[in-house]
């Protein structure tokens, strides 16, 4: 198992039986996972050896910004005995709605920040910064809110999101590392979306050994664990075939051989 490598869990409704290829009865290399959400996915509770990341997604100026429910959800689950060591922020802040992002204005993203994350903190929990989009506006975002936090805003961990090539991913995080120096860095999305089969099976190897050496790299997951016709990047990205296979690049992110399976 890799103390690094993680599931990005975006559950199928309509093929809900997929979540079991992602805690097969033999061991895989995947250590932990995220769902975008405050609460563990049903299939994955009973599995303890795969921790469970809660995000804030994020908030709408219509919540307000003072309801601490985030805060109550992640203090509760910690008093049943949750391993819980570490949560994400909001999701592509930055980013419209349209293509997953949570759109949220830099104001609203201070204020939840300060009354539902920060106080995380206090309980020993460790908070990732808002994940931006791989963009140049995601990084000057992510500059303007901690800027507009007026010092009150202290990620412990800066996650990323990249698509593209495999240059452009490991200048995106270098990039990161040193923006943010000793603040380890958690690749939470990433993929080379949009190209061919070859293309992103080469960049997907190459990026996982690259991620896997480098020390300020602290965890990652790749996008994505989804069946090749519901991909919104490509198909070819995609861990499971449009019949539920696990794909050479499903296979090899668990650990397991190359399954010859075409996305
Ligand atoms: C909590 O999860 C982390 C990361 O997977 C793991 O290293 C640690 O052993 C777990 N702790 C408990 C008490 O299960
Ligand atoms: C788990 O078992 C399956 C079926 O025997 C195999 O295809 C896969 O490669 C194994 N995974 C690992 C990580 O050994």
């Amino acid at each position: 198992p890799s103390p690094k490598r993680g599931l990005c869990h975006v559950p199928s409704q309509e093929h809900p039986y997929d979540d079991a290829i992602w805690t097969p009865s033999n061991k895989s290399q995947l250590t932990w996972y995220y769902n975008y959400k405050t609460s563990p996915s049903p299939s994955f509770i009973p599995h303890k050896d795969l921790q469970f990341v809660p995000m804030l997604w994020g908030a709408s100026s219509s919540d307000k910004a003072d309801d601490p429910s985030f805060l109550d959800t992640i203090t509760a689950q910690i008093a049943r005995g949750a391993n819980i060591t570490h949560i994400l922020s909001f999701n592509e802040p930055d980013g419209p709605y349209a293509t997953g992002g949570s759109n949220m204005p830099i104001r609203l993203a201070v204020d939840v920040w300060k009354t539902q994350i920060e106080p995380l903190r206090k309980l020993g929990v460790k908070v990732g910064a808002p994940a931006v989009t791989g963009s140049p506006i995601g990084l000057e975002w992510l500059s303007t809110w901690l800027e507009a936090c007026e010092g009150g805003c202290t990620p412990d961990f800066v996650p990323v999101h990249w698509y593209g090539d495999f240059e452009g991913l490991a200048r995106h995080v270098g990039y990161v590392v040193v923006r943010f120096p000793g603040l380890p860095v958690w690749v939470t999305e990433w993929g080379f979306g949009e190209a061919g089969l070859e293309d992103t099976q080469r960049m997907f190897k190459m990026s996982v050994a690259l991620l896997d050496r480098w020390p300020a790299v602290e965890r990652y997951a790749y996008f994505g664990a989804f069946r090749s016709d519901v991909s919104n990047v490509g198909p070819n990205a995609a861990m499971l075939t449009e019949g539920g296979l696990l794909t050479d690049i499903g296979s090899w992110y668990m650990g397991g051989e190359a399954t010859h399976e075409i996305p």
